[in-house]
């Protein structure tokens, strides 16, 4: 039998400051009122600048270890970050995670996919523990988006916020509660420049001679990505569904990408799934990248919402484009000891 990845750990660390809408209507031309409808968005949290993506992460990997029961413990063999805003762009930021957590020389690398990270980090863990390359893998999905949003663009800096999710995933039966099934991912770079940072890579050095610090925030065409968000989670959440024969009517909850409540909803309708089904906590968060996936199942586990058994849809949409939807039952009351 091919071994199943089982979430056994769950954990999320958001940092201390929270930015009301109210703050940033102070240097915005925006308002509460306009965030709130247009978004769902209450706040955020933003790292102050001595915060990098990784200490959210080990914050968040650290929580997420410590959760585990006894018996799902021992240590684990490889770390996958899921970053688009790493410490630094080399090397990757999951060497350091990893050796902050004390974790030993394990195998350890980043995933770009940007809202999607997490599903693409967790296809990847899944993979490892499938191979039987790795036993247990810790899955984190870390972001400091506050880094690259310029100030000055009110549509984009009210959508952001910062945080870290993290689960632990060991080698199961696919039959057993906590088990990962079906997983969708895609791709589409024709839309390659509709969530972007156009400087800083390859393409378009920052250097000495072209400083214009424009050119290494980020850029999102927020209409466009609206509908493909709403279009491509919906497809890829049918198909993920259709691969795990699961129908949609026997759906517990729609963990999806928390970009937008608008978009949530959209989906939810579009699926036929109860807009209560659909959880998320983007009123307290905003988008917070590739942290958005599990800081809402950690939210939703701890407001007592996921009862073991349940079938959940992830599913996430994201620069690249990208997206990606995975099933996943969750796991029974004695895996989690925090
Ligand atoms: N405060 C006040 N007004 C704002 C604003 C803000 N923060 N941001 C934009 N506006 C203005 C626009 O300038 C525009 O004004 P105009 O009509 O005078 O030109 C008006 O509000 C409507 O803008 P529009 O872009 O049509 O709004 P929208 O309803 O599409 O909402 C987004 C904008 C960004 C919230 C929405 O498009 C969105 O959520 N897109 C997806 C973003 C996302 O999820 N990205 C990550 C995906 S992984």
């Amino acid at each position: 039998m091919t071994p199943a990845a089982v979430l056994c750990g769950i954990g999320s660390c958001l940092p201390a400051r929270r930015v009301g809408n109210d703050e940033l209507a102070g240097v915005l031309d925006t308002s509460d009122e306009w965030i709130r409808s247009r978004t769902g968005i209450g706040g955020r949290h933003w790292a102050d600048p001595d915060t990098a993506t990784s200490d959210l992460a080990v914050g968040a990997g650290r929580r997420a270890l410590a959760s585990c029961a006894p018996e799902d413990r021992p240590g684990v063999d490889a770390v996958v970050v899921a970053t688009t805003t790493p410490d630094r762009s080399c090397p990757a930021t999951a060497p350091l995670v990893a050796a902050r957590l004390g974790l030993g020389p394990v195998a350890a690398y980043d995933v770009a996919a940007v809202c999607t990270g997490f599903v693409y980090a967790l296809a990847s863990a899944s993979g490892l523990i499938a191979a039987g390359i790795a036993e247990r893998v810790l899955v984190i999905g870390a972001d400091t988006f506050s880094s690259i949003l310029d100030p000055a663009d009110r549509t984009t800096s009210v959508i952001f916020g910062d945080g870290a999710g993290a689960v632990v995933l060991r080698a199961g039966h696919p039959d057993e509660p906590g088990a990962l099934g079906a997983f969708d991912l895609g791709s589409d770079g024709d839309g390659y420049d509709l969530i972007t940072v156009r400087g800083g890579g390859s393409e378009q050095h920052l250097s000495a001679a072209a400083p214009e610090p424009g050119r290494a925030y980020f850029t999102m065409d927020g209409k466009a990505v609206f509908r493909h968000a709403v279009e491509r989670m919906s497809r890829s959440s049918r198909t993920v569904l259709d691969r795990a024969g699961w129908e949609l009517s026997g759906l517990d909850w729609m963990v999806g990408h928390q970009a937008n409540r608008r978009i949530l909803d959209r989906l939810a309708d579009d699926l036929g799934v109860p807009r209560e089904r659909s959880v998320g906590n983007i009123a307290e968060v905003g988008n917070t990248s590739a942290a958005s996936i599990p800081l809402a199942l950690d939210d939703a586990r701890g407001a007592g919402l996921l009862k073991p058994g349940d079938r959940v849809l992830l599913t996430a949409f994201g620069g690249g484009l990208t997206w990606g939807s995975a099933t996943l039952t969750w796991p029974g009351p004695d895996r989690f000891v925090s």
